[in-house]
C-alpha cells in the first residue's frame, strides 16, 4: 500500500465530513490515536480539538509527554482531569467485562460532556482494524468499536464517529506515522489498550493497585528498552501469595507478571526470549522499588490461546 496516498486520502475523506464543523479527538498516548489526531489536524487545522481525558489509568508520566509529543507537532492539547470519576465507576468490579463497560461508559460520558460543551459534532477515533476483528469475534469488546457493540455514538453521546485508521493494522499505522513527518519515537511507541492499565490489574481497579501495576509497567518498559519487541508490561494480579522478609517473617504480598511479546498485527503474539539476566534485573528492580510484592513472574503464553493484555 502507498501510505502516503492513504494519508492524503483520508485527509480529504475528513476534511469533507467536517465540511465547516467541528472535530474533537481523544489522545491516549498510543500510535493509533496520535496518528488519527494528526490526520485530523492536517485535514481541518484548528477546527480540531485535541484533547487528553486523563483517566488515572495511563502510564507514568504519560499527560507530560503525550503534551509535549503533539505540541511538538503544532497539536495544542487540553488535559482533562477526570480519575476520580474512573476510579468511582470501577469500585468494586473484578469481572473483566464488567471492567471494560464501566470503563467504555464513563469515558465516552466524559467525553460526551466535553463535546457538548464544544460544539463539535465529530469525533476522530483512533480504532484499527485488529481492535474491529476482536470485537467481531467476541474475544473482548475494545471500548473504541461502539457500532459493534450496539451502541449509537450519534443518538447515545450526539456526535459522528470518524475512523480513518479502521482497514489498518499496526504496522501500517506506524507507516502513516513516519510518511506524516511524526517523529520515530512517536510512531514506533508500543500500542497502549483505551482502558489503559484497568487491563493489567486483575481484581478491583482502586488507586493505590493501578499505581502498583503502573510502577511495574514503568520498570519492564525501563528494563526492556532496547529489545525489538511488539509489547512489555507489568501485570498486577489479583491473589496474594507468601513471602519471607530478612528476618524471617512471613508475609502476604502482591504477585506482578512480567508480559514481553513478539508480534506482528497482535491477531498473534508469541513471548520474547528475553535474556535471563534481564529478567533477574526485572525481577529485583519490581521487588525493590515496590515493596508490596514478594513473586514476579513471567508470563510464556502465546496468543492463542493467551491474549496479550489480561482483560
Ligand atoms: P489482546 O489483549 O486482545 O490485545 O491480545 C491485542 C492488542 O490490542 C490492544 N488492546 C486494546 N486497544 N482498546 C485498544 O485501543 C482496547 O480496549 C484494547 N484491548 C487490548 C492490546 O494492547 C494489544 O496491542
Amino acid at each position: 500500500m502507498d501510505y502516503r496516498h492513504f494519508a492524503h486520502d483520508q485527509i480529504k475523506h475528513i476534511r469533507q465530513t467536517v465540511g465547516d464543523g467541528k472535530a474533537i479527538s481523544a489522545l491516549s498516548g498510543g500510535v493509533d490515536s496520535s496518528v488519527a489526531t494528526l490526520l485530523a489536524h492536517r485535514a481541518i487545522g484548528d477546527r480540531l480539538e485535541s484533547i487528553f481525558i486523563d483517566d488515572g489509568l495511563m502510564r507514568h508520566r504519560e499527560a507530560q509527554w503525550v503534551v509535549a509529543a503533539m505540541e511538538g507537532l503544532g497539536i495544542h492539547v487540553h488535559v482533562i482531569d477526570a480519575a476520580d470519576r474512573f476510579f468511582e465507576a470501577l469500585k468494586g468490579l473484578t469481572d473483566p467485562e464488567e471492567k471494560r463497560k464501566a470503563f467504555r461508559d464513563t469515558f465516552y460520558t466524559v467525553f460526551g460532556e466535553v463535546v457538548r460543551a464544544s460544539d463539535a459534532q465529530f469525533l476522530i477515533q483512533g480504532t484499527i482494524a485488529a481492535d474491529i476483528l476482536e470485537t467481531k469475534k467476541g474475544v473482548k469488546t475494545q471500548h473504541n468499536v461502539l457500532d459493534q457493540i450496539g451502541i449509537s455514538a450519534k443518538d447515545g453521546y450526539g456526535f459522528t464517529v470518524i475512523e480513518p485508521l479502521k482497514e489498518l493494522y499496526k504496522p501500517g499505522v506506524r507507516e502513516v506515522g513516519h510518511s506524516l513527518g511524526m517523529p520515530e519515537d512517536l510512531y514506533t511507541r508500543m500500542p497502549f489498550p483505551g482502558p489503559g492499565l484497568a487491563t493489567r490489574c486483575l481484581g478491583e481497579c482502586t488507586p493505590e493497585r493501578i499505581e502498583i501495576a503502573r510502577q511495574a509497567c514503568r520498570i519492564v518498559e525501563e528494563e526492556t528498552a532496547d529489545v525489538k519487541k511488539f509489547q512489555a508490561f507489568g501485570v498486577l494480579l489479583a491473589d496474594r501469595a507468601t513471602g519471607v522478609t530478612d528476618n524471617g517473617e512471613r508475609r502476604f504480598g502482591d504477585i506482578i507478571a512480567v508480559r514481553c511479546v513478539n508480534s506482528e498485527k497482535a491477531v498473534k503474539a508469541t513471548a520474547t526470549e528475553l535474556p535471563w539476566e534481564m529478567l533477574m534485573r526485572i525481577q529485583e528492580r519490581i521487588c525493590e522499588e515496590i515493596p508490596s510484592v514478594t513473586k514476579v513472574l513471567y508470563d510464556l503464553s502465546p496468543k492463542p490461546p493467551s491474549t496479550i493484555e489480561y482483560i
